[in-house]
């Protein structure tokens, strides 16, 4: 048999090189003196070959480690323009390229997948004016309000620091202890202990953008917008027994399922949906539509339909494409913009700098699944790992005389990216707008609007995580919490886990004080 060293079927050669393109011919023993000897320093082809696996680990992210990927297409049905000016969001007949990365939160990068957690659900939107990300998540709203909480947060699910116990997402003292302390996570809560936390497919689950951003048509009008993704197929869930059997048996599931159903040709999709809120409206709202615990009922603010997204192609290589995408929630093309959501704003400053660390260095955007489609010219240069060349010449600053003012602003006739011209002002405080304060009402709405079968569900997801506290003074806490959505629920999860349920006069008393903050909180406005 040849022993030549061969390279696999698809390479431009059918013989293996060095990397520096130099063809070898026997890699099976390293150089020695002698048949016996020691190895010597001569066998570059070994110490290459060695470095390289050596250093072939690079951080998970700090959160959302675990990830499955797919590249697809997004096209609108009609022009969006009355609303937004985003290119991508006018012609029904043009494909935009998409790649969609959908992960756990709370578990490591060889974690099951079919834990109980939030599902990420980030697009990166290859535009042709450049990238746009929807970095969201299967749930539409979130645990904390201002981020400047998310460390503590991410602190108290992941497993605690001095024995790496547990791994389970959510079913620990440091969490419970954290959510008993934050009345503000308690919508979020409900959703994450209801079947959303378990979804049987990631082509069977929706997703959400969570903050409120902003349309920005040609004429400069602003809505305030919430995005929505929604599955094509039908939404479901697995049980608890289900996803606790499929973790064990088989913790590709998800991935794997998200990968058959593509190579079958089965490809998910999903349609984009908007709910928009004119300018002038944006104190309408009992709540504050800044803030990221609340959404907005679509009995008041309905879904728009704006374009559909097929995800037909599996990645070729994982590392390359799908540990190696950075998205980030400030990657914005003209006709979409932030708003002053404190959550929002805080990961605006989280990404970049994660990803620095992440991905070695400031010139990830570089790397082919970060690059854009549309061309990428301005006066950065070097760095660790630079290899694009942005000059071509040796006038690399602005303004210039030298290189006929190269690289130019966006022509006058095609504006480029303008933010949208808020109006801001007020004194620099630590603090919060009353509207943030309901923390009950929509957990109670989300509750109310269960089946019976699931609100089973929600209740026995609470007896297993709440089971695994082992400080009783926690579970009483966190149940005090629950009767500020529903006495009933409270009262259930109560006796599962062996906590004694509150006094009727404790409990009309609770029920009294958030009725009474609600009603003022709600005089005159929307809820
Ligand atoms: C990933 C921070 C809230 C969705 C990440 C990463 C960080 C982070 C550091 C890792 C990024 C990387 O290594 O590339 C934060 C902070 C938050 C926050 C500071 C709040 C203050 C949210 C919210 C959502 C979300 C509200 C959903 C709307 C995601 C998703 C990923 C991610 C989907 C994974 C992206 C991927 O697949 O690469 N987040 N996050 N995060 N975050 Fe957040």
């Amino acid at each position: 048999m040849d022993n030549k060293p061969k390279n696999q079927p698809g390479q431009e050669h059918d013989y293996m090189t060095t990397n520096q393109g130099v063809k070898i011919n026997h890699t099976d023993d390293s150089l020695k003196i002698g048949e016996r000897g020691p190895t010597i320093m001569d066998d570059h082809h070994f110490r290459e070959k060695m470095m390289h696996f050596d250093h072939e680990r690079i951080p998970e992210r700090v959160v959302h480690a675990r990830g499955s990927a797919a590249h697809g297409y997004f096209q609108v049905y009609e022009s969006m323009a009355p609303y937004s000016k985003a290119k991508f969001l006018q012609d029904p007949s043009k494909k935009t390229p998409v790649f969609v990365r959908f992960s756990t939160v709370v578990g490591f990068k060889g974690s099951a997948d079919t834990v109980r957690d939030v599902r990420g659900f980030a697009t990166k939107f290859y535009t042709e004016e450049g990238n746009y990300d929807l970095v969201g998540n299967n749930m539409p709203v979130f645990f904390i309000q201002d981020a400047i909480k998310f460390p503590d947060l991410v602190h108290s699910i992941k497993p605690e620091p001095d024995k790496e116990i547990p791994q389970a997402a959510a079913a620990h003292d440091s969490f419970w202890d954290f959510i008993s302390l934050m009345p503000e996570s308690m919508h979020m809560i409900m959703w994450v202990l209801s079947d959303r936390g378990v979804p049987r497919s990631y082509s069977k689950m929706e997703g959400f953008g969570v903050h409120t951003f902003r349309f920005i048509n040609n004429e400069g009008k602003s809505h305030f917008i919430k995005l929505h993704w929604k599955p094509l197929t039908d939404m479901a869930s697995l049980v608890w027994d289900e996803a606790q059997k499929a973790a064990g048996k088989d913790p590709d599931f998800n991935r794997r399922d998200l990968w058959e159903s593509i190579e079958m040709g089965n490809y998910p999709e999903f349609e984009l949906c908007v709910q928009m809120i004119p300018e002038e409206d944006e104190h309408k709202f009992a709540f504050d539509i800044l803030d990221a615990t609340k959404l907005w009922p679509e009995e008041l603010v309905p879904l728009k339909k704006v374009g559909k997204m097929v995800l037909d192609r599996n990645p070729e290589d994982f590392f390359t494409e799908t540990e190696q995408v950075a998205f980030h929630p400030g990657h914005l093309v003209s006709g979409i913009d932030l708003t002053n959501d404190p959550l929002l704003q805080g990961r605006l400053f989280s990404y970049l700098d994660t990803q620095l660390t992440r991905l070695g260095g400031p010139n990830f955007a570089e790397l082919p699944i970060n690059r854009p489609h549309a061309k990428v010219e301005n006066n950065q240069q070097d760095g660790i790992m630079r290899h694009h060349n942005n000059h071509r010449n040796a006038v690399n600053y602005y303004p210039n005389t030298r290189a006929d003012g190269k690289p130019k602003m966006a022509p006058e006739d095609e504006q480029g990216y303008v933010h949208y011209p808020q109006e801001v002002s007020g004194k620099k405080i630590r603090g919060r707008s009353e509207g943030f304060k309901d923390h009950y009402s929509q957990a109670t709405l989300f509750y109310r609007s269960m089946t019976d079968i699931e609100k089973k569900h929600i209740v026995e997801a609470a007896w297993f995580e709440l089971g695994k506290v082992k400080e009783m003074a926690i579970r009483e806490r966190v149940v005090k919490q629950f009767y500020h959505i529903d006495a009933d629920m409270a009262k259930q999860v109560a006796e599962g886990i062996g906590v004694k349920p509150l006094e009727q006069s404790e409990v009309d008393k609770i029920q009294q004080e958030v009725k009474a903050f609600q009603e003022n909180l709600w005089s005159g406005k929307e809820n």
